[in-house]
């Protein structure tokens, strides 16, 4: 559920219409709603009730200040991948202390500063990246506490790109060597083992991968703590799917995916972690945009919009599919068209949806393409010269923009030609 609904004929946000929005900011826009983002991060709350948990948002699915700052003050932990969003993370006033740092390639510079600023744990992916992160911490005479990431070598029957469980993934340790990384580490100064991180993809349809690499993760805590590790924390990682079609079947609820968990890990007397982003933020957030030209091609009909694949690159990396509404709701039973919806960029891969029915649209209408607000603009760029568009967050009836969209000045006056040119 979210808070994007038809009210009098016309979409809002909470209370507030989205033309009002597109009157006030221009188009295109994201848009997001505090109440969905509540709503969803108490949905994990409920999920895990009872069990001592903590709930470390994946700042890569929205790393705006004021979706941090509101996620922080519902108590969110957060997870973060680079030292950018460990910076963003501090700077929305989360303290270092509910703050885990994941990824494969932690930069020796990066663990300096989470371990200046506090750190709740972080996530070592390698080898290497172990004997990097004891080094660090010895030469700034601090013990780092870590979790090692396994990978439990399952499928989690997402789309190829986001899928990171199996075994010629690039991500964590193979669970078959996994006793004898903690065994290395254990012999290393400057570190504490606190437990074990597990993440296998992102948009998960289905409970089952999860099950199963939980229940390999059971296993080899008994056997950490049969060798003599101390495995008092356990990092489930994220990927619980949304549902991006309306028409379609939901993905399992968080209440569901809870139950797993305590089916799975519940009685080992370890506290849990998890690092959902897309749950929280997905539908959390729309991306508004209004219609330049409707242009007949040769067999087909095309709607050029004033966002591209640029803004939402997720229909043109994963052929992703984004419900796309008219803004003014159609009447019942209003004449539908298939449009090709594409933006202006230089690309035929700048298509957000092929053959795609909506009632008849004109030049100057505004459209909205829903669950945007994860991987929607923290994975835009400004290719072909294109300002990254604003941002605003709503909250009942008022909005306030929370990034503001670049002037062509303030874009040109971040490159510089050289005096000898
Ligand atoms: N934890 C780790 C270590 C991750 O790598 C990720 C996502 C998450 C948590 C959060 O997963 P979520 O709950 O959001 O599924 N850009 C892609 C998604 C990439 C996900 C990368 N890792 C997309 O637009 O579908």
């Amino acid at each position: 559920m979210d808070h994007f609904n038809y009210k009098g004929g016309i979409l809002h946000a909470e209370d507030v219409p989205v033309p009002e929005i597109a009157a006030s900011v221009g188009t295109p826009f994201y848009a997001y709603s505090t109440a969905t983002l509540t709503r969803h991060f108490g949905l994990f709350t409920e999920a895990l009730a009872g069990m001592d948990h903590l709930i470390c948002y994946a700042v890569k699915a929205n790393s705006n200040l004021a979706v941090l700052k509101h996620l922080g003050d519902l108590g969110a932990g957060m997870d973060v991948v680079s030292g950018g969003e460990y910076a963003r993370a501090r700077a929305a006033g989360v303290p270092g202390d509910r703050i885990v740092f994941s990824g494969v390639g932690k930069t020796r510079a990066e663990m300096r500063m989470a371990l200046e600023g506090g750190i709740r744990q972080f996530n070592l992916e390698s080898e290497p990246e172990m004997l990097a992160l004891s080094e660090v911490a010895t030469a700034m005479g601090v013990t780092a506490p870590v979790t090692l990431r396994v990978n439990p070598d399952v499928d989690a029957r997402t789309h190829a790109k986001i899928a990171t469980g199996k075994s010629d993934n690039k991500f964590g340790i193979p669970i078959s060597r996994a006793r004898m990384a903690y065994a290395e580490t254990a012999a290393r100064p400057g570190l504490e083992i606190v437990g074990i991180d597990v993440h296998i993809g992102s948009q998960l349809t289905d409970l089952d991968p999860f099950r199963q690499a939980y229940s390999k993760l059971a296993d080899l805590t008994r056997q950490l703590r049969a060798d003599g590790h101390t495995i008092r924390r356990l990092d489930l990682g994220g990927g619980l799917g949304i549902p991006y079609e309306r028409s379609n079947t939901a993905p399992p609820l968080p209440i569901e995916y809870g139950q797993v968990i305590r089916e799975t890990v519940g009685d080992l007397g370890c506290e849990i972690e998890i690092e959902p982003g897309r749950l929280i933020a997905g539908n959390a957030g729309i991306m508004v945009s209004q219609v330049i030209y409707v242009k007949q091609g040769g067999e087909r009909k095309f709607l050029i919009v004033d966002s591209a694949m640029n803004d939402l690159v997720r229909p043109s990396m994963y052929e992703a599919h984004h419900d796309i509404v008219p803004v003014i709701e159609p009447a019942p039973g209003a004449e539908q068209e298939p449009y090709d919806i594409v933006g202006p960029v230089c690309e035929t891969g700048d298509t957000f949806a092929r053959g795609r029915s909506l009632p008849v649209l004109a030049a100057g209408d505004l459209v909205a393409f829903r669950s945007a607000g994860a991987y929607g603009a923290v994975m835009a760029s400004e290719y072909n010269s294109r300002p990254l568009i604003t941002e605003v967050l709503v909250k009942d009836d008022q909005f306030a923009v929370i990034r503001a969209r670049p002037t062509y000045e303030e874009m040109l006056a971040r490159d510089t030609i050289p005096s000898w040119l």
